[in-house]
């Protein structure tokens, strides 16, 4: 017997293990936080988020992982999961373990233990590399690949974002992670009078901001890594937004990894729809430290507390689980 996907069968089969996947990853290198040590925070949340998913009802794998088998023997780009046996659903998953390995360690805002799924193909495989993105709420959406394009100027982007919001471009905010490397997008933006906040972590969590409603967020622009932009891509397209991502291979090293996920053109700009295009999606983020998409952990006496974004497409729903639980 063959088993059935998730567009065959309720999401419901996984979902409150996938929040809880997510918690436990959350819980794990909250108790990490600020001593200074990423790759020791990022191991924590790996080891937490592969526990629970072997307990996760389906028969799942890991299209966007920690890496390679080898590097990552844990959580791997292409292992299996669950505990679901021949007939379960299928399930394909994006995870990062922790998002903002920095911010943890630094007890910095905005780490956060996340995850994306959908049913069998329905997240493109995209190694670890870095790609060119904009995101945008659901006015700017329809606007993607037309008046707002990864080669346009930042100027002409901004005021196409302005239009579309019905706002002054004063008004218009939009997130860039601050690297050297954006220093003519920032440029670009701040001569359009656009309100540019830098961070310094974290462009996944921003993306999915600018299609929140009430962040106050617009946009978020600039490069960043891939697989943060497929996770994103996922929540974006649950909310309405949209996005342009376009993949960068930097070194021939990097072009071949490409071509071995299977990646023929890199060049070619992908959309939301295209990065994340599965019919049933759900994305979880639960929050390491405190941040403008989810609350932090809370430690006290007995108890510990987690906050969690989960947004599902079919049905549409944005739900903020908070759970205390007793130690
Ligand atoms: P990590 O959690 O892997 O450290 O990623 C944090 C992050 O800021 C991402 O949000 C972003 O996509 C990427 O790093 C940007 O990479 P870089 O720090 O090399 O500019």
């Amino acid at each position: 017997m063959s088993g059935s996907t998730l567009g065959d069968r309720p999401l419901a089969v996984a979902r409150s293990h996938l929040v809880r996947t997510v918690e436990e990853a959350a819980i794990a290198c909250a108790a990490t936080v600020g001593q200074g040590d990423r790759h020791h925070s990022d191991q924590v949340a790996v080891s937490a988020m592969r526990r629970v998913l072997d307990t996760v009802p389906v028969r799942g794998r890991v299209v966007i992982g920690e890496g390679e088998r080898d590097q990552a023997p844990m959580l791997w780009s292409g292992e299996r999961f669950g505990g679901g046996g021949e007939g379960a659903p299928e399930l394909d998953i994006a995870v990062d373990p922790l998002e903002g390995t920095n911010l943890c360690a630094t007890g910095g805002p905005g780490a956060i233990a996340v995850l994306a799924g959908s049913e069998r193909g329905g997240l493109l495989t995209a190694p670890d590399v870095y790609m060119e993105k904009i995101m945008v709420g659901p006015a700017s959406r329809d606007l993607l690949g037309d008046a707002i394009r990864l080669e346009h100027p930042p100027e002409r982007n901004v005021r196409a974002i302005a239009e579309a919001e019905g706002v002054p471009t004063s008004q218009v905010t939009v997130v860039v992670l601050e690297r050297p490397r954006h220093e003519d997008l920032i440029a670009g933006l701040r001569r359009a009078g656009a309100r540019v906040r830098l961070i310094g972590d974290g462009d996944l969590s921003a993306g999915i901001l600018s299609a929140l409603p009430g962040s106050g967020i617009h946009a978020a622009m600039g490069s960043g890594g891939a697989p943060e932009g497929v996770i994103a891509a996922a929540a974006l397209r649950c909310l309405g937004g949209g996005m342009l991502g376009q993949l960068l291979a930097r070194n021939e090293a990097e072009q071949r990894r490409l071509l071995e996920t299977g990646v023929e053109d890199a060049g070619r700009v992908l959309t939301a729809g295209e990065l994340a295009p599965g019919r049933r999606l759900i994305f979880c983020a639960a929050g390491v430290t405190d941040g403008a998409l989810v609350a932090g952990v809370r430690f006290s006496e007995g108890a510990i507390e987690t906050h969690t974004l989960l947004i599902t497409n079919d049905p549409p729903e944005l739900t903020r689980i908070s759970r205390r639980r007793h130690r």
